[in-house]
C-alpha cells in the first residue's frame, strides 16, 4: 500500500465533503489570541467560537488540514517521530450529527478507503467521572459497527480539553489505535499499539470552576496527516515519507553522510529537516512571524538557531537550510500552501539573513561556551583536589549564558541544551537576573538620550569607528587585500579614512563598497570584542598594526566573518544601529595614499 501526501489530503476531504461537510481550508498558524495560546495547537482551535455555539458562516458541518505548532516537545525532535510542525486532519459536526453518525463514518473511513483491518483496530472510551459519565453509547455503537468488544477500553483521561485555557469547548473523546507493525500476528494493546487519531465529543464549557453543559453537542474530529501517512505507507520513521525524504536525502547528498547510519548524524538530519520545515511555514503563513526576541519570532529564532547549530554537526552551514527550505516550498508543500510559492523568495532571504546573524558569531559563541565548561572544570579538578569533600559544580552561571545571549546571539535554550550534553545545567534565574539588570541598564541609557532629543556626541563618533572597520574590510574586498590603513579621523559628522590605492574608486567600486557595507549594518550583527595574545590576533587574523606599540594583550574586535581588527575600541553594540553607510567623497592624498569621506544618514 503506497499513499502518496497528495492522495492522503484528497481523500480526507473529499470523504467527508462526500458527507456534505464544506471544505473550509487553513487559517494562520498563528493564534488569534482568543485563548492566549500562541500557536494553533489543533484544528479545532480557530473554530471555538462555533463549538460555543456562534453560528459559522459555511454552515454546521465542516472540514479542513489544518496546520499546527506544537513546541513543547521540541527537545524530542530527532527521535522518529516528534515534529514541531504537523498537520490535522479535521471535520466538525456544529450541533448537527453525533456519535451514531461520527462512529460509523470514521470506522468506514479507516477500512473501507484506508484499508485498516477492523480486527486489528482498537479503540478508547471515557470511564466516567464527577464531571461527565461513562460514554457507554459510544462503546455499544462501535461493537455494532464490528470492532471486537475486547478491543474496547474505558480509559479515564479520554477526555479532550485546550490545557492551560478556560471558557473554551471540551468533552469526553474516542480515541483510535491501530498495531504499529500492522502485519503482527497478535499485536497486544497498548504496547503494540500508536493512536492515529480520536473524535472528541464536544458537549461541554470548561469554566473557571468547572465544566457546564453546552446547548449545542459538537463532534471535534482530529487526525494526525503525518502520522497518518506513516501508517498508510507501512513506515515505521517520519521522516522516510514523502513530506521529508527528498529534504533528507538533500542533506545526505550535501553532507556525505548516510541517514540510515542512524546515531547522531540522523538525528541531526531529523532535527534541520523538522525546524527548517517550521520555519518555512511560520515565515510562509499569512501572518509572516519573523525571528525575533520576543513571542513566536522567538520561537521560530530558537528553531532556525537550533537548525544551524545542527547543521554543523554534519559539516554544513546555513546555506543548507535554504537547499531544504527551497524543497519543502517548491516540491513539498507548495501545491497545498500555495502561499509558500507566493512568497518563495521573501522566505528564503528571511532564512538567510537569520543564518548569516547567527553564523557571524556561533563559532565564536561556541568557544566562549567551551571555555565555561574548562574554567567549571578546571574550578572542580582544583577544589576536589584540596578538599575530598568538595561537591563539584554542575551550573554555567546566569551572567555567563546571558553574554552567551546577547554578544553571540544563543536562545537561553541553546546554551541549555549545549550543558546538558556536558551534564551541566544554566543557573535560569541568574540569566533572568543578569537580563532585567541589562534591561534597566538600557533604560537609563535611553531616558538620557530622550530628554536630549539626541543621543550623545560620542556615541555618535563610536558609530563611526565601526563604520571606518567596516569599510576597510568592504574596500580589502572590492578593491585589493593589500589595503590597509594610512590614517583614520572621526567627528561627530563624518569619518575620514586614508588608505593605500593608486587611483581614485569607479563609480562601480564606490556603489559595491556602500552595498558591501550596508549589507553588514542591515544583518544587525554584535560587534565582538576579545582580548587576546598579540600571537593569537595574528593567527586569527586580525589586522593591525604589528609594532611594539602593542602590549603582550591586545584588544581586538570582530564583526562576524567580515572585519577583524586590532582596536582599542570602543565601538557600537551591533551593527543595526548605524544607519545607512554614504560615501560622500574620495580625496587624493599623495601618491599612492587617497582618502574617502563618508556619512551616516540616520
Ligand atoms: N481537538 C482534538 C485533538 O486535537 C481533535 O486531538
Amino acid at each position: 500500500m503506497k499513499v502518496t501526501s497528495k492522495q492522503l489530503r484528497k481523500s480526507w476531504l473529499s470523504f467527508y465533503e462526500g458527507k456534505n461537510h464544506t471544505d473550509i481550508g487553513a487559517v494562520s498558524l498563528i493564534g488569534d489570541g482568543a485563548t492566549g495560546v500562541m500557536f494553533n495547537v489543533a484544528g479545532m482551535q480557530p473554530l471555538m467560537p462555533y463549538l460555543l455555539g456562534r453560528s459559522h458562516p459555511q454552515g454546521k458541518r465542516l472540514c479542513n488540514i489544518q496546520g499546527c505548532v506544537r513546541t513543547v516537545d521540541i527537545e524530542e525532535v530527532g527521535d522518529a517521530s516528534h515534529f514541531t510542525f504537523f498537520e490535522m486532519m479535521g471535520n466538525w459536526s456544529l450541533g448537527d450529527y453525533f456519535k451514531k453518525e461520527k462512529t460509523a463514518w470514521t470506522f468506514e473511513l479507516l477500512t473501507k478507503v484506508f484499508g485498516l483491518d477492523k480486527d486489528k483496530l482498537c479503540s478508547t472510551v471515557f470511564a466516567g467521572n464527577d464531571s461527565a459519565p461513562r460514554d457507554e453509547e459510544t462503546a455499544r455503537l462501535l461493537i455494532d459497527l464490528g470492532i471486537k468488544p475486547e478491543h474496547i477500553f474505558y480509559l479515564n483521561d479520554n477526555w479532550w480539553e485546550l490545557e492551560g485555557t478556560t471558557d473554551t469547548p471540551c468533552g469526553p473523546d474516542n480515541e483510535w489505535f491501530y498495531p504499529l507493525n500492522a502485519s503482527a500476528a497478535s499485536p497486544v494493546f497498548p504496547d503494540d499499539y500508536v493512536e492515529i487519531g480520536n473524535d472528541v465529543y464536544m458537549q461541554y464549557k470548561k469554566t473557571a470552576t468547572g465544566y457546564i453543559p453546552l446547548e449545542n453537542k459538537n463532534v471535534d474530529t482530529g487526525f494526525g496527516f503525518d502520522r497518518m501517512l506513516l501508517f498508510l505507507n507501512c513506515l515505521d520513521d517520519g521522516y522516510k515519507t514523502d513530506l521529508f525524504a527528498p529534504v533528507i536525502s538533500a542533506l545526505e547528498k550535501a553532507s556525505g553522510k548516510a541517514y540510515d547510519n542512524g546515531g547522531e548524524d540522523r538525528k541531526a538530519m531529523r532535527i534541520v529537516a523538522d525546524h527548517t520545515r517550521t520555519a518555512v511555514m511560520l515565515i510562509g503563513d499569512e501572518q509572516g512571524v519573523l525571528p525575533s526576541n520576543t513571542g513566536a519570532g522567538y520561537v521560530l529564532r530558537r528553531l532556525m538557531r537550533r537548525a544551524i547549530r545542527y547543521c554543523r554537526q554534519i559539516g554544513l552551514n546555513g546555506e543548507a537550510l535554504l537547499s531544504c527550505a527551497k524543497i519543502f516550498i517548491e516540491d513539498i508543500y507548495g501545491e497545498a500552501y500555495p502561499l509558500l510559492i507566493k512568497n518563495e523568495k521573501y522566505i528564503l532571504d528571511e532564512i538567510k539573513k537569520e543564518a548569516d546573524r547567527f553564523e557571524a558569531t556561533l563559532a565564536q559563541g561556541i568557544k566562549e561556551f567551551d571555555k565555561c565548561v574548562t574554567s567549571l572544570q578546571r574550578k572542580n579538578e582544583f577544589m576536589s583536589k584540596s578538599n575530598p569533600d568538595y561537591v563539584k559544580e554542575t551550573v554555567i552561571g546566569g551572567k555567563q549564558a546571558f553574554r552567551l545571549y546577547d554578544t553571540y546571539g544563543f536562545p537561553l535554550e541553546l546554551t541549555e541544551e549545549l550543558a546538558r550534553e556536558h551534564n551541566l545545567t544554566v543557573d535560569r534565574a541568574g540569566f533572568d537576573e543578569a537580563f532585567k539588570e541589562h534591561r534597566e541598564k538600557s533604560r537609563v541609557l535611553e531616558a538620557g538620550q530622550f530628554k536630549g532629543g539626541l543621543e550623545s556626541h560620542s556615541q555618535t563618533a563610536t558609530y563611526y569607528h565601526t563604520a571606518t572597520h567596516l569599510l576597510l574590510a568592504a574596500l580589502k574586498q572590492v578593491c585589493s587585500p593589500d589595503i590597509c590603513q594610512k590614517g583614520s579621523n572621526i567627528n561627530e559628522e563624518r569619518l575620514r579614512f586614508d588608505f593605500n590605492f593608486s587611483r581614485k574608486l569607479t563609480d562601480e567600486e564606490v556603489a559595491r563598497v556602500e552595498e558591501l557595507v550596508n549589507g553588514q549594518i542591515k544583518l544587525d550583527i554584535p560587534v565582538v570584542m576579545r582580548e587576546m595574545t598579540l600571537e593569537e590576533a595574528k593567527n586569527l587574523g586580525f589586522t593591525g598594526v604589528f609594532d611594539s606599540k602593542y602590549g603582550e594583550v591586545v584588544k581586538t574586535y570582530s564583526i562576524g566573518e567580515f572585519s577583524r581588527e586590532i582596536c582599542g575600541g570602543p565601538h557600537a553594540e551591533h551593527t543595526g544601529l548605524l544607519g545607512t553607510f554614504r560615501i560622500a567623497k574620495q580625496e587624493n592624498v599623495s601618491a599612492g595614499v587617497k582618502r574617502i569621506k563618508a556619512v551616516l544618514i540616520r
